[in-house]
């Protein structure tokens, strides 16, 4: 089944591109990049090139099959996730595409998966969070990892695609999983 994947305007676009890179030889991907994430995109110095393959679909396309909860989905995941994004969804503002393909994700109960970032967090971005949790949202935020011994920026990406992976139910190999102390003392 295919998936969808909604590029905001917040600092970590890399993320983005990346996560519609490894999902695209598994399924269908449907892709937004908002306007602002152009303009993020153009200071992080990240191209926004994508495989052929990817629907590429503007913001105001809300025609586009991932807009109704009659085309099925394995997952939605807005990545990064804005805070503007992220309030308006909590909202049920569905001003474009993203955020329509968000409020039917959790209108019809698949995977959605918010990736914020913002720091730090006021109350009202948590507030938003809290209720985005609720409604069934996963907030997933790119948290730095050291456990896995990251000895760069891309393992540390790679880790945060991995468990974007795990709540879409898709086996990877994208990080070691932390198997602990297996002697039982
Ligand atoms: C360089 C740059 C970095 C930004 N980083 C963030 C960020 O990390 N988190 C955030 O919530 N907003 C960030 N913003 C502000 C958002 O881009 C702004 O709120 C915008 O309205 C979001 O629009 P969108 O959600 O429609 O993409 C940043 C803006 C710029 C120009």
């Amino acid at each position: 089944m295919p998936f969808f994947v909604g590029i905001t305007g917040a600092s970590g676009i890399k993320l983005g591109v990346r996560l519609v890179e490894t999902l695209v030889p598994i399924d269908k991907v449907h892709l937004c990049v908002s306007s602002n994430a152009r303009s993020v995109a153009a200071q992080e110095t990240v191209e926004l090139t994508f495989p052929q393959e990817v629907a590429l679909w503007p913001p105001e396309a809300i025609h586009a099959p991932v807009g109704s909860g009659s085309y099925r989905l394995k997952g939605s995941v807005i990545i990064p996730c804005s805070m503007g994004t992220m309030g308006r969804i909590a909202m049920g503002i569905s001003s474009n595409l993203i955020e329509r393909a968000a409020d039917v994700a959790l209108k019809e109960g698949w995977p959605l998966i918010l990736v914020p970032r913002e720091t730090p967090f006021n109350t009202i971005h948590l507030e938003n969070m809290a209720a985005l949790s609720r409604a069934g949202g996963v907030i997933l935020p790119p948290i730095l990892t050291y456990y896995h011994r990251p000895h760069c920026i891309k393992d540390m990406e790679d880790f945060i695609l991995g468990k974007i992976l795990d709540r879409l139910r898709v086996e990877h190999t994208l990080f070691r999983r932390w198997k602990g102390d297996t002697s039982g003392q």
